[in-house]
């Protein structure tokens, strides 16, 4: 078979991970994939910075669009962010030019994925996105593949490492959240609108694309209900500690008769539970089919490695020739949603009521 060439945008932390992965394991993902997988183009911002990594041998794009749609691409990588502007723009221009795309884009595909999915489908090319929901846990895969038997009852997770990192160092250290979100920010842990990861956001991007392949329904995350962990005090923290729970950012998402349930907001779990035991800046995604019975996966939702093992695993999809439509059915099959939100208690966790606190800040 010929090389399969790949165009990558972006060359940050994961760009760069991929770009590693696929010049040391070369030999290796070969193997695996029956097809020689080569780096025909490029593109980042800025041209002279030194990323640690040989460039030469690449054709380098300025633009993501051109490299999205040169003849010489055959799947176009986004590595680079952002729900629209250039991420979106060549996404589409790689789609409407016959590409396949990977992407790690949780933002994009929370926001344009039915648009994209449609585009993708009507052009017969496919989009790939493991990477963009729980990093390294290979999630996305164990819906569409694994899974493919069930009916699926019910998605959980802790999916943003930043956050469960503040909220494990407030039990550990009595810090203060503002302490501690500072001290994220210092690690390099939050984005770079840190509402993103606080406010819920971005584990609520990721929580929304979880559902849609779990129930087969169109991408909600305008109908999420959402709420961060800025509220969250080191007394609330002690009064769920004595009662044996901890307080997690849990996303829940399930399919009820009165539609698509799908909440991220800080919740109490219980202490001995598996998600009640997550430490750091992990994530731990819980599936519950009706076959299966639940599963628990854990594992690095962000960072360098974790996340360049996603895209390449979808890249390696891609060589294989599979061909999954992008939320595992047709995106014209997937259900709309209303949005229904349950006050049913569940057997897992407890949604917490903040109080707004005195004096607290904007963040
Ligand atoms: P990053 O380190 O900020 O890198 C972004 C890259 O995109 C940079 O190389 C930047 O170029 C390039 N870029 C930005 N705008 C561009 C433009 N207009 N044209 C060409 N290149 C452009 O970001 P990242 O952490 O690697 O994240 C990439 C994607 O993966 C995002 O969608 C993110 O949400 C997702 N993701 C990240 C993680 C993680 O752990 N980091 C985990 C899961 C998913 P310069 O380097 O020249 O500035
Ligand atoms: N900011 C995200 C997190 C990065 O903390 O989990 C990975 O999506």
């Amino acid at each position: 078979p010929q090389p399969l060439r790949l165009g990558i945008a972006g060359l940050g932390t994961v760009g760069i991970g991929v770009l590693k992965i696929l010049r040391k394991e070369a030999a290796m993902l070969t193997a695996r994939t029956g097809r020689e997988i080569t780096i025909t183009a490029v593109s980042a911002r800025n041209r002279s910075k030194d990323r640690g990594v040989p460039l030469e041998g690449y054709a380098w794009e300025d633009d993501p669009v051109s490299l999205a749609t040169r003849d010489d691409v055959d799947i176009f990588v986004e590595l680079m962010g952002g729900s629209d502007g250039p991420a979106k723009a060549a996404t589409e221009a790689a789609l409407n030019a016959g590409k396949d795309v990977v992407t790690a884009n949780k933002a994009m595909l929370a926001i344009h994925g039915q648009e994209l999915a449609e585009l993708a489908e009507s052009k017969g090319c496919v989009i790939r996105f493991e990477a963009a929901v729980a990093g390294g846990i290979p999630v996305v895969k164990a819906l569409t593949e694994g899974l493919a038997g069930n009916n699926i009852t019910r998605v959980m997770g802790v999916m943003n490492g930043t956050c469960n990192y503040i909220l494990t160092r407030m039990e550990a250290t009595g810090s203060s959240y503002e302490e501690l979100f500072d001290e994220a920010g210092k690690l390099g842990y939050l984005e770079a609108d840190p509402n993103l990861d606080v406010g819920g956001i971005d584990a609520g991007h990721k929580l929304s694309l979880l559902a849609s392949v779990a129930f087969g329904s169109r991408v909600a995350f305008d109908k999420m209900e959402l709420e961060g962990i800025q509220r969250i005090t080191l007394e609330d923290i002690r009064a769920a500690a004595d009662m044996g729970f901890r307080i997690k950012l849990l996303g829940v998402s399930q399919m009820t008769g009165r539609g698509l349930e799908q909440r991220m907001a800080p919740c109490l779990v219980p202490a001995t539970s598996p998600l009640g035991q997550l430490e750091g800046g992990t994530n731990m995604v819980v599936l519950e089919g009706d076959a299966v019975g639940q599963i628990v996966l854990r594992g690095a939702g962000a960072g360098e490695g974790p996340t360049a093992s996603a895209v390449l695993s979808d890249i390696c999809d891609v060589a294989r020739g599979f061909r999954l439509p992008v939320f595992g059915q047709p995106a014209t099959t997937l259900r709309e949603t209303n949005g229904a939100v349950s006050n049913t208690p569940a057997p897992y966790y407890l949604r917490l009521t903040l109080q707004d606190k005195p004096g607290a800040m904007a963040k």
